[in-house]
């Protein structure tokens, strides 16, 4: 299901061609034990079923794209190895292939230089870029719109920097005139720009931001985490097309291969556009930073030990998938953008049972099914999540807070429960059809 013979016999030729690197040596090899190991691994298996089925088109709730299969490979032949990227002396090969894939974003976001590297994941990119921000702008405010991930405030705390939400439009987008009275206060060190909210994919006017932080000298990080690889596809509409052709502007990104780049989990990314911020790194490692005058990564992260095979898997992904705008990958996500349009426009013709929340600007949608109260449409919401998820249809439920959406509600509680899809896996758009008619399945069972 997840991986024919032909892909192990693959597996085993490029084992078998990088084992080949090696075979000077006296023979050293560890003896599988396979009997010892089944039981194991099968009980494994057995355990791992107990899971949403991620990899299926009919999966279609949280923010979970499967890895490319060149990335599943790559990551498997390069763990043979672990390589570890804090120091070439751990990972030669697998540094050099990491500084390369983190240019080719670079390249990929319109930058002409960059300081970069990978990391665990976002949330990790996001407090590299912060505690960037605080070290150029100490005891400055960082502000992000009430909707940017949850993350931002508490590295906030963690890095004792003054955090301030900010308000959002209809659309869920950062409010420009509560930025711009927050900016007049003259405290604002950083305004975090997120594109592509995790709630509902909202992308902050990036390119309306920056003329506002440049008149008062305040940096722009953008939290690209979900939305960065975007700036590949073809379709964007008019307002997020703005936004992310604005993107060669910011002073630091994170973006996350573990989400479209199509990459094993562990694997997020941090840039900053002018390289002198590596003097905020400097740290003396003698025991580690020995074989190579050339950077080692280490001495550019704030992690130590960090998977050399994420950064093969990447650059492999990468090597087959270049990143060029209108190339596959950005087909792939224009297919996504259709898919998420093909149901927001399948809901507005169903007005008499559905109403959609957002228009969506990537390939995320919000939508619930028709009520008078907040209370009313969160039960059946959470119903239809419950129904859909009986006939293998996987939704996610969110919520959104009064004040944001649908006026006309009888907002008899301050929050709705509602229905969130991300469709980001490009076969969506081929099964909406099947999606579609799952959930009114779903919904006729609670009439
Ligand atoms: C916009 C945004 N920022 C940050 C994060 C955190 O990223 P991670 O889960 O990789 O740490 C997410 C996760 O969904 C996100 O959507």
């Amino acid at each position: 299901m997840f991986i024919s013979q032909a892909g192990l016999d693959l597996l085993q030729e490029a084992l078998n061609h990088l084992g080949n690197g090696f075979s000077r040596l006296p023979p050293a090899e560890t003896r599988l034990d396979v009997e010892r190991l089944r039981p194991v691994l099968l009980e494994v298996a057995g355990r791992m079923r107990d899971n949403y089925p991620y990899h299926h088109p009919l999966y279609a709730g949280q923010m979970l794209k499967p890895p490319h299969p060149l990335a599943r490979l790559a990551y498997a032949l390069a763990q043979f190895i672990n390589p570890n990227n804090h120091a070439l002396d751990g990972g030669r090969a697998s540094s050099a292939l990491e500084k390369e894939a983190v240019a080719e974003i670079s390249a990929m976001l319109g930058w002409s230089e960059h300081l970069g590297h990978l990391t665990s994941g976002g949330t990790f990119a996001n407090l590299e870029a912060l505690w960037i921000a605080g070290c150029l702008h100490p005891g400055k405010r960082i502000l992000a719109s009430s909707q940017a991930h949850y993350t931002h405030q508490r590295i906030c705390g963690v890095l004792q920097l003054p955090f301030s939400p900010l308000a959002v439009d209809p659309a869920a987008r950062l409010d420009l005139a509560s930025l711009e009275a927050e900016l007049a206060k003259g405290d604002v060190g950083t305004i975090v720009v997120t594109l592509g909210t995790s709630a509902v994919g909202a992308v902050d006017p990036l390119h309306l931001i920056f003329p506002l932080a440049e008149r008062y000298g305040v940096r722009v990080h953008v939290d690209a985490a979900y939305g960065g690889y975007f700036r590949l596809a073809e379709s964007l509409g008019g307002q997020a097309a703005r936004a992310f052709a604005a993107v060669p502007r910011a002073h630091s990104l994170a973006i996350d291969p573990h989400k479209h780049g199509m990459q094993p989990y562990g694997c997020g990314c941090v840039l900053f556009r002018d390289p002198s911020v590596g003097r905020f790194y400097k740290h003396d490692s003698p025991y580690t930073y020995f074989s190579s005058a050339e950077l080692h990564l280490g001495e550019i992260s704030l992690e130590c030990s960090r998977p050399g095979a994420a950064a093969v898997a990447l650059w492999a992904t990468q090597r087959l998938l270049p990143l060029e705008r209108g190339g596959e990958l950005g087909q792939r996500l224009d297919q996504s953008l259709k898919a998420a349009r093909g149901l927001a426009g399948w809901l507005k013709e169903r007005p008499e049972h559905w109403k959609l929340l957002f228009e969506p600007e990537l390939d995320l949608v919000v939508w619930a099914p028709q009520g008078t109260s907040a209370g009313e449409v969160s039960r059946k919401s959470q119903a239809i999540f419950e129904k859909a998820a009986e006939l293998d249809l996987h939704l996610a439920v969110t919520q959104v807070s009064q004040g944001l959406v649908w006026p006309e509600l009888d907002w008899d509680q301050p929050r709705l429960a509602c229905l969130r899809s991300c469709l980001m896996k490009p076969e969506h758009l081929e099964w909406l059809p099947e999606i579609c008619a799952r959930l009114e399945l779903a919904a006729a069972s609670q009439c």
